[in-house]
């Protein structure tokens, strides 16, 4: 069930020689826009996702009697970092035993320049929308067949690009499959909830799969209506499940429900060893150090916590005796210390000059210190406390974003009084 990229498919893949399985059920898991996500922060409880829970999930049905699709959107950019990403990602789609996966067109893009697709092989089909506007040609289809019920039912998966194809070209493809009864999918990408009307009337899909504009999925279209039309949301946060059932008259009827992918799953072994070697890539490819970074203004510099101590004994004293002291040694501790997704918030000025590189070249800019919040202290240092320092001191939100610091909206008071080391006027 091998598709490879060379052969540009206008038919699906030929009958199966062997016969088709036999199963009790049949169950479509899918994922997709992923978008880099290989696992949540963990910087406040109860963020959903992760590629190392999803094995929790799928494991509730038997391997035989399911399909694992996964609808692309694999990462945000093209900088070294979401370059990472995307190999760790294919990686991760064969451990986790994914049958087939529709590569949106900059994902080909991507997949070729990594040199993933060309002569590789995978143990999942590649599928991809059409390439008419990147030269890339258009991908294999993937098709699969079970016996259910006692008929015989041909799952045909097929990406298109909203923008670049047309349901018509679906519609072609899908009926060249070989089968009588059949359950299209169409994976369609670059479509929101105004483009895909034409493809609900005209590309005979049974269920199609949509560009996702929320991280939770969505059934768009009506309970019990054909075709079935849904997001499954971002960040790999959720998981969609369709379970396929064949009438008597060999009609697939199909039941969607959005599972969430909490964090009390529990983690499967080989693909938190998968996130590990990640981090070890991160790490030995310097982009910690190699991080773009622009210059401070008037010239300033930042001088480290430890340059304010002689004077502010007091408020050093009870700085570090809070939780922004250690939010390096919390990196260290879930060994993301060399990653700057991560590193950004959790140390002085990454992305400036003269601010944090790494814990070796700059260990004084270590942690949420104090020049995160005043600013950097070089001038008032030299003017010993005159020349006043610059930042306004309260700009949380920066990096209490809701969705690293789910508990600050709301409690900015309580969040300030934990942080205080000032003299209480
Ligand atoms: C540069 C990013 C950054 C800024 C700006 C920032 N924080 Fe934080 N804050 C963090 C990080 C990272 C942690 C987690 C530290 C740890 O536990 O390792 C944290 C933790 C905290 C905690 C501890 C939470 C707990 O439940 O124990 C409080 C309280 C807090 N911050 C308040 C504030 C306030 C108030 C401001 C603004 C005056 C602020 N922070 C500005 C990054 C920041
Ligand atoms: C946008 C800024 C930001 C980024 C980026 C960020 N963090 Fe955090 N992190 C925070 C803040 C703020 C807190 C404190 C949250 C709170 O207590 O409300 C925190 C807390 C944490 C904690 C402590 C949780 C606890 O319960 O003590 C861990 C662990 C953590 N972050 C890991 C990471 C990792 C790993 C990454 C990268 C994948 C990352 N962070 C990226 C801002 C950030
Ligand atoms: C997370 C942000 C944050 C960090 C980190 C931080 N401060 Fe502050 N600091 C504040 C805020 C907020 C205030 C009090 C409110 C105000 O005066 O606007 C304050 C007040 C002060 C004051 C009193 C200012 C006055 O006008 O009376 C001093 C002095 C001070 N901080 C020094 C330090 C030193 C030294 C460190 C590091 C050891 C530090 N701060 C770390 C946010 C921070
Ligand atoms: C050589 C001594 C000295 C050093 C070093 C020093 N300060 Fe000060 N600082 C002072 C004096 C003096 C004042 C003004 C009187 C006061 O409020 O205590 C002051 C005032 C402040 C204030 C309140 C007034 C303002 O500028 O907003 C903050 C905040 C502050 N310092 C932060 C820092 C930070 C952060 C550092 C380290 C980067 C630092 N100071 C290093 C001596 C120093």
């Amino acid at each position: 069930m091998l598709a490879g990229l060379s052969c540009p498919a206008e038919k699906l893949d030929p009958p199966q020689t062997q016969p088709a399985p036999s199963v009790e059920r049949l169950v479509l898991f899918f994922s997709g826009d992923t978008l880099g996500s290989l696992k949540p922060c963990g910087c406040s409880g109860g963020q959903l996702g992760g590629l190392e829970k999803r094995p929790a999930i799928f494991s509730e049905v038997p391997a035989s009697e399911r399909l694992l699709l996964d609808t692309g959107s694999l990462v945000e950019g093209d900088r070294e970092q979401d370059l990472i990403k995307f190999r760790i990602l294919f990686r991760a789609f064969s451990l986790l035993g994914y049958d087939a996966i529709g590569l949106t067109q900059r994902d080909v893009e991507i997949a070729e320049s990594l040199g993933l697709i060309a002569g590789q092989q995978h143990p999942f089909a590649i599928i991809g929308s059409d390439g008419e506007q990147t030269g890339v040609e258009r991908p294999a289809s993937f098709s699969r067949s079970f016996r259910l019920n006692g008929g015989e039912l041909a799952v045909n998966v097929a990406a298109f690009d909203a923008r670049s194809d047309t349901a018509e070209r679906a519609a072609e493809l899908f009926a060249s499959a070989p089968r009588d009864w059949r359950l299209n999918v169409l994976i369609l990408h670059n479509s929101d909830p105004g483009s895909v009307l034409p493809w609900t009337q005209a590309s005979g899909a049974d269920c199609i799969v949509c560009t996702s504009t929320t991280d939770e999925p969505q059934q768009l279209s009506e309970h019990g209506a054909r075709p079935l039309v849904f997001t499954v949301g971002r960040f790999g946060r959720h998981l969609c499940r369709v379970r396929v059932a064949l009438s008597a008259a060999g009609t697939p009827t199909l039941e969607w429900t959005d599972i969430s992918v909490t964090e009390d799953l529990p983690d499967e072994p080989a693909l938190a060893q998968l996130y590990r070697q990640y981090q070890q890539i991160v790490s030995d490819s310097n982009l910690l150090e190699n991080y773009p970074r622009v210059p401070l203004p008037d010239g300033l510099r930042y001088a480290g916590s430890k340059s304010c101590q002689p004077c502010h004994l007091y408020e050093y004293t009870l700085w570090g005796s809070k939780a922004h002291a250690s939010a390096f040694a919390t990196l260290v501790e879930v060994g993301s210390d060399r990653d700057p997704e991560c590193v950004i918030c959790h140390v002085v000025g990454m992305d400036r000059e003269s601010g944090f590189i790494s814990a070796q070249r700059t260990p004084g800019l270590k942690d949420v210190g104090c020049e995160v919040c005043h600013g950097p202290g070089s001038q008032h240092n030299a003017s010993q406390g005159l020349a006043l320092t610059v930042e306004p001191k309260v700009a949380c939100l920066d990096c209490h974003t809701p969705e690293k610091s789910s508990g600050y909206a709301g409690h900015e008071e309580e969040y300030l009084e934990k942080i205080t080391h000032w003299w209480e006027p």
